[in-house]
C-alpha cells in the first residue's frame, strides 16, 4: 500500500472490482464490489472512482473483469466480449487520456492472447487480469517516482498549494501533486499545504484534506476564491496540481479551476508544477485546444446534497475542465524527471527513453 495504510482506492478482487466508493467522503468509508462491466462504467461516470490515473487503472480491470466473467466457452466468445466491454468503457469520460491509454493497452493485450498458438477461454481471461493488475502496479510505482522526482523543486519549510485532487485517491495509490507533497514530507521540507476545495464537486475540500489528514499531513482547506488574496499575502511557495490530458505542447488540462491559479501563480512570481505520470501526455493532441473536455450537468453544480442552490428554472454551465497554456507551466514532474519547455521535445524524449526501457526489461 502507498500510503499510511489501512485504505485502498482500487484493486482486482478475485471475480470483481473493489473501490473506495469516493462519493461518500469523507463520512463514510464504503468500499464497492463491482460484478459487472456496467457497473464498473457507471462508477467511473459517477464519479464514485475519479481522478485520471485511477479512471484508466479502473477501466483495467473492468476489461479484465469482462473476461473473467464471460460466459463464452471459446477464445472468439471471450474476445467478443471484451471487445464490447472497451468501448462501454471508452464512452464513460472524456478528458482524462490515461483512460483510452489503459483501453488501448488492454486492447494490445487482448491482441496478443488470443493470436498465442493454442489460445483458450482461459488463457485470455487469465492474460487480462494480469495485465491489468500489472498497469495497477506500474502507476502505484510512476506515482512514487513522479515524487522522488517532484522533491527538486520544493523549497525548505515550502507552503504548497494544490488544487482538486491528484492523490492516492485519484490514482492506484501515493498520487501526482500529492506525490510530490508525501516525498517531501517525508523528507521535511513540507510547513503546510494548502488545498483548493474545488467547487462545485469538492474534490479538495473532501478527498485531499481527508486524505492528506489521514496521513498527518499539515492539510489547510480554503475556498477557491482564496488563493489569489493568499499568494498576495506571502502564504504560498509553489504550486503543484495533477493533469488529465497533456497536449504534445506542453498545454495542460486539469479540473476547472487549474486555469485561473496559473495566472494567479504567474503574476505573483510563483512557481506552478504539473505531476502527472507519462501516461497522461498525449502527443497525438497537438495543443488544448484540441482537448476534450467534459461538460457535467446541473444537479453537481445547482445542488449540495439535497438543498437545491439556484431559482428554478435557471440553466447553469458545468465545464469539468480547464486548459492551462504551457507558457505558464514551470515544469512537468512525471516519472522519468522533471520535463522543460520546449515541451514538444523534452517529453517526446521521456516517452522514449520509458518506451526504451519497456523494451529492454520485456527481454
Ligand atoms: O473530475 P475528476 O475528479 O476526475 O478530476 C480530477 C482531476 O482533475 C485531477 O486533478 C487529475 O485527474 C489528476 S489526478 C492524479
Amino acid at each position: 500500500m502507498s500510503h499510511a495504510g489501512d485504505w485502498f482506492t482500487l484493486r482486482w478482487d478475485g471475480d470483481a472490482v473493489a473501490l473506495l466508493d469516493q462519493r461518500r467522503l469523507p463520512r463514510e468509508e464504503v468500499y464497492l464490489r463491482l460484478r459487472s462491466v456496467a457497473e464498473v462504467a457507471e462508477a467511473i461516470e459517477r464519479l464514485a472512482v475519479r481522478g485520471a490515473p485511477a479512471i484508466g487503472c479502473t477501466a483495467a480491470l473492468g476489461a479484465a473483469l469482462a473476461a473473467a466473467t464471460s460466459p463464452a466457452v471459446d477464445a472468439a466468445g471471450v474476445q467478443r466480449d471484451v471487445v464490447r466491454a472497451l468501448a462501454r468503457l471508452a464512452a464513460t469520460r472524456p478528458t482524462a487520456v490515461n483512460l483510452f491509454w489503459a483501453l488501448g493497452r488492454m486492447r494490445a493485450g487482448l491482441d496478443a492472447a488470443a493470436a498465442a498458438p493454442a489460445a483458450t477461454a482461459d488463457s485470455i481471461r487469465a492474460a487480462l487480469v494480469t495485465l491489468a493488475c500489472r498497469i495497477v502496479e506500474e502507476d502505484v510505482a510512476a506515482c512514487r517516482a513522479i515524487g522522488r522526482a517532484g522533491l527538486a523543486v520544493i523549497p525548505p519549510a515550502a507552503r504548497i498549494l494544490t488544487h482538486c485532487n491528484a492523490g492516492a485517491l485519484a490514482t492506484a495509490g501515493y498520487g501526482t501533486a500529492l506525490g510530490v507533497v508525501r516525498a517531501a514530507f517525508a523528507a521535511g521540507r513540507v510547513a503546510s499545504v494548502l488545498a483548493d476545495e474545488t467547487r462545485p464537486f469538492l474534490q479538495g475540500a473532501r478527498l485531499t484534506a481527508w486524505e492528506l489528514a489521514r496521513d498527518g499531513i499539515p492539510v489547510t482547506v480554503i475556498a477557491d476564491a482564496m488563493a489569489g488574496h493568499l499568494m498576495k499575502q506571502g502564504e504560498v511557495d509553489v504550486v503543484v496540481v495533477g493533469a488529465d490530458r497533456i497536449a504534445a505542447n506542453g498545454d495542460v488540462a486539469n479540473k476547472i479551476g487549474t486555469y485561473p491559479l496559473a495566472v494567479l501563480a504567474r503574476e505573483h512570481g510563483l512557481p506552478f508544477y504539473v505531476a502527472a505520470p507519462l501516461s497522461t501526455v498525449d502527443l497525438a493532441t497537438p495543443d488544448g485546444e484540441a482537448i476534450p473536455i467534459e461538460e457535467r450537468g446541473r444537479a453537481e453544480l445547482a445542488r449540495i446534497g439535497e438543498t437545491e442552490l439556484l431559482p428554478d428554472g435557471v440553466p447553469v454551465r458545468h465545464p469539468a475542465f480547464d486548459v492551462t497554456p504551457h507558457r505558464l507551466v514551470a515544469g512537468i514532474i512525471t516519472e522519468r524527471g522533471i520535463a522543460r519547455a520546449p515541451y514538444a521535445e523534452s517529453l517526446p524524449r521521456q516517452l522514449e527513453a520509458a518506451r526504451l526501457e519497456a523494451r529492454a526489461q520485456a527481454g
